[in-house]
């Protein structure tokens, strides 16, 4: 099977493109580098033993997407990675969101449209179950309710596919809400860096560890939780990425389709399980502080993954101690 994957070169893409390779799959990589690094081709390469097409363009520029399908008339089907990801930044700039992120998606959809290409696996997110519904989160559940830019774009692009395959059958789509993903490969070849100051809690945490910032800072511990901090359901990047093979080989076999997939473990971890977890595992401090609630921040939620287990015969193996282990590794071979 061929696969176009946008966005190849990100955290969760590079970690996909390696397990697809694995499972012998034929891989055309397209990234523009603006959440990633080209070193991570290379040491795809170094993991896998495998090589594969690379395009440095941007997936939202028709004229560049076109010269990739008319070069590649194999494609058999398309993994969406490519968007932006911060949510404090989304808020800070929606219109550059809304463009990269759906006129994106609406380019590449129309293209493969054009070629012939139905096959559409989508990288969605929990977030977009918003604020309202029980836990654990349930696929039939309503959707919306999203409190910012970035999950909107998720919640837009998630309608536009359902509008899709409600005017022609024939498209095959797989839609995979994410919980949340931490960890890096075992190599310690590829992982998470985002740009700056991070935003989420492991990466902030690896790097308070290795003393790169001073302490964590505990966004409230008075939520009606286990120990007062927010509960969520961490999936290590590896199951994640396995998860996006699955469900690319369902749709390689099935003639049409639109499923709908969380992947995530259905086990909760608050915060400071994650300190403790990684204060064990790694043998490594995390000082931190109590602060205030961050805005947006629910208490808690975390999957109900039985219906991926049942029908995509995925369910997520890593445990938290190999989560954390996995993301220090990164950091001790990376970024000290
Ligand atoms: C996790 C918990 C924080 C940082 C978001 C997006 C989701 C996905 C993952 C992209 C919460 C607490 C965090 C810190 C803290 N995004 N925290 N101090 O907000 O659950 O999900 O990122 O794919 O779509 O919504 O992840 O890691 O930011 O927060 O106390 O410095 O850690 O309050 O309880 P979140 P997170």
């Amino acid at each position: 099977m061929s696969v176009l994957v946008t966005g190849g070169a990100g955290y969760i893409g590079s970690h996909t493109v390696v397990e697809l390779l694995n499972n012998n799959m034929e891989v055309i990589m397209i990234d523009d580098f603006s959440n990633s690094k080209p070193q991570v081709l290379e040491n795809i390469k170094k993991i896998t033993g495998k090589d594969f097409k690379f395009y440095e363009i941007d997936y939202s520029n028709r004229k560049e997407l076109e010269k990739v399908f008319k070069e590649n008339p194999d494609i058999d089907g398309v993994i969406n990675f490519a968007g932006f990801k911060a949510v404090g930044e989304s808020v800070q700039k929606p219109i550059d969101y809304y463009i990269n992120n759906v006129s994106g998606a609406l380019v590449l959809l129309d293209t493969m449209k054009k070629y012939n290409v139905k096959k559409f696996v989508f990288s969605s997110s929990a977030t977009v179950y918003g604020e309202e519904n029980e836990i654990p989160y349930v696929e039939t559940m309503k959707t919306g309710g999203t409190t910012n830019p970035y999950g909107t774009t998720k919640l837009f692009i998630e309608q536009i596919l359902k509008d899709i395959y409600k005017s022609d059958n024939s498209w095959d789509i797989a839609i995979l809400r994410y919980f949340n993903p931490i960890g890096s490969h075992e190599s310690g070849l590829i992982g998470e860096e985002p740009q700056g100051i991070p935003n989420n809690l492991m990466p902030y945490i690896v790097r308070v560890a290795c003393g790169k910032l001073k302490e964590l800072s505990i966004f409230g511990n008075d939520y009606p939780t286990k120990d007062g901090t927010g509960v969520r359901d961490y999936i290590h990047v590896v199951d994640l990425a396995k998860g996006h093979v699955k469900a690319i080989e369902k749709l390689n076999k099935e003639r049409s389709g639109l499923y709908i997939y969380n992947l995530g473990t259905g086990i909760g971890y608050s915060v400071l399980d994650i300190v403790n977890t990684f204060e064990k595992v790694t043998n490594q401090k995390v000082p931190y502080k109590i602060v205030e609630r961050r805005e947006g921040d629910i208490a808690e939620f975390y999957a109900n993954a039985e219906k991926a287990k049942n029908e995509l015969g995925w369910i997520a193996e890593k445990s938290l101690e190999d989560m954390c282990r996995d993301s220090w590794n990164y950091i001790v071979k990376n970024l000290t």
